[in-house]
């Protein structure tokens, strides 16, 4: 990546002042923009109450133009939502089931991919959920097996959080939509990462909460619905600001917009939605492909390095073009180590996780190859 100054980047994000910080995965840090922009928000309303409030009303629509084009989306699918399960919530709660379909999810999910549909066991919706193979990955095989007619929406992470694996979402969008099926995409460990242009690749539904890879605060996520679906899904947590004359408070008229707005029921998280409006900015202006390309980079350094050692450690993360993501997991011979290497590098200034009985290492495009490389002295 000799076109960026990754190390100018650097200063965007203050973190970096103390911390080896490689846990997007998890939480990710604040940028410089994120943090001013909701320190302007605060203290206009600390200062002037709602006197400014078409500015902020403004500036949540920036936000959602700048969302939108990040995955190629038209604003009006855009709806913000607190989180990845709200938005996930809201397709699954408003799906036309009827008793005796079935939804298709991986058996080793995030649970905020996995409850909402679960949870349909009372309206006589059945679940199959898919196990990975042994590396980690899911066959696309495998999904289409548990495929029938009766199947009616595929659910999946863009990137497992546990294992790192990228589904090839052209390839299982394609699968579906030949055979009627919807596809739900939670984009949260893929998104700020990786380019995605939804008029492209065929899914139906999206959503991510901004507080791992789009650099944002938690509670201020993004729907994206695709629009012939807006009508076909039953409208829940429907509110003041779900119709079309959502302004004009003495007027009762439940006519819902007609996009998805309308799951925008009432006030919305404007600290958060600005806050992660700085970071989109941020995102964009370097490119979501040359954010790609350092991930992949930094994380193919780290998947080198653990490789040459060829000891008590491997790289259990697929790692091959297309699979490979910004989580890279690591499986220890003695998994009892795993607690005590997170906690170390902690103690020494890096900041790591674990999931699934195997250390978790997430860097993004601003993390440095001597960050890696010192991350590396105490693996
Ligand atoms: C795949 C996946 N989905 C969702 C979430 C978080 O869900 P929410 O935004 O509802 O808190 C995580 C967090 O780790 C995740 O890894």
């Amino acid at each position: 990546m000799l076109d960026m100054d990754w190390t100018a980047l650097r200063a965007e994000l203050p973190v970096t002042e103390r911390w080896a910080y490689l846990d997007h995965a998890a939480v990710a840090p604040l940028t410089r923009r994120a943090l001013e922009a909701m320190r302007e928000w605060a203290d206009d309303l600390t200062a002037n109450g709602l006197v400014n409030e078409r500015r902020w009303l403004t500036r949540i629509d920036e936000v959602r133009s700048l969302a939108a084009r990040l995955i190629g989306a038209d604003p009006l699918d855009v709806a913000f939502v607190k989180n990845t399960s709200e938005g996930i919530g809201i397709v699954a709660e408003g799906f036309p089931w009827q008793s005796g379909d079935n939804v298709v999810i991986a058996e080793e999910e995030y649970p905020a991919n996995q409850y909402p549909w679960l949870n349909l066991g009372g309206r006589g919706v059945e679940v199959r959920r898919i196990a990975s193979r042994p590396d980690g990955r899911l066959w696309i095989d495998d999904i289409v097996a548990a495929f029938d007619a009766r199947t009616r929406l595929l659910s999946l992470s863009w990137v497992e959080f546990a294992s790192g694996f990228r589904n090839d979402l052209d390839a299982l969008g394609a699968l579906c939509r030949a055979r009627g099926i919807a596809f739900f995409v939670d984009a949260i460990q893929g998104l700020g990462v990786f380019p995605l242009d939804v008029g492209k690749t065929p899914i139906d539904f999206l959503a991510a909460d901004g507080h791992k890879w789009l650099l944002g605060p938690e509670g201020a996520g993004l729907l994206w619905v695709r629009r012939e679906w807006i009508e076909r899904l039953r409208p829940i947590d429907i509110g003041w600001n779900s119709v079309v004359g959502a302004r004009d408070f003495t007027k009762i008229d439940l006519q819902l917009k007609p996009h998805a707005g309308r799951y925008e029921s009432g006030s919305l998280n404007v600290a958060g939605i600005t806050a992660l409006g700085g970071s989109l900015e941020w995102l964009l202006e370097i490119g979501i492909d040359k954010v790609a390309g350092r991930v992949l980079e930094l994380t193919d350094h780290l998947c080198r390095r653990v490789a040459e050692r060829q000891a008590d450690l491997t790289v259990f993360s697929s790692r091959r073009p297309g699979a490979a993501s910004g989580i890279v997991s690591l499986a220890y011979a003695d998994p009892a180590r795993v607690g005590a290497v997170v906690r170390d590098c902690r103690a020494n200034g890096i900041i790591i996780n674990k999931r699934a009985g195997r250390v978790r290492v997430s860097p993004h495009c601003y993390n440095s190859v001597e960050e890696i490389d010192r991350l590396f002295g105490y693996l």
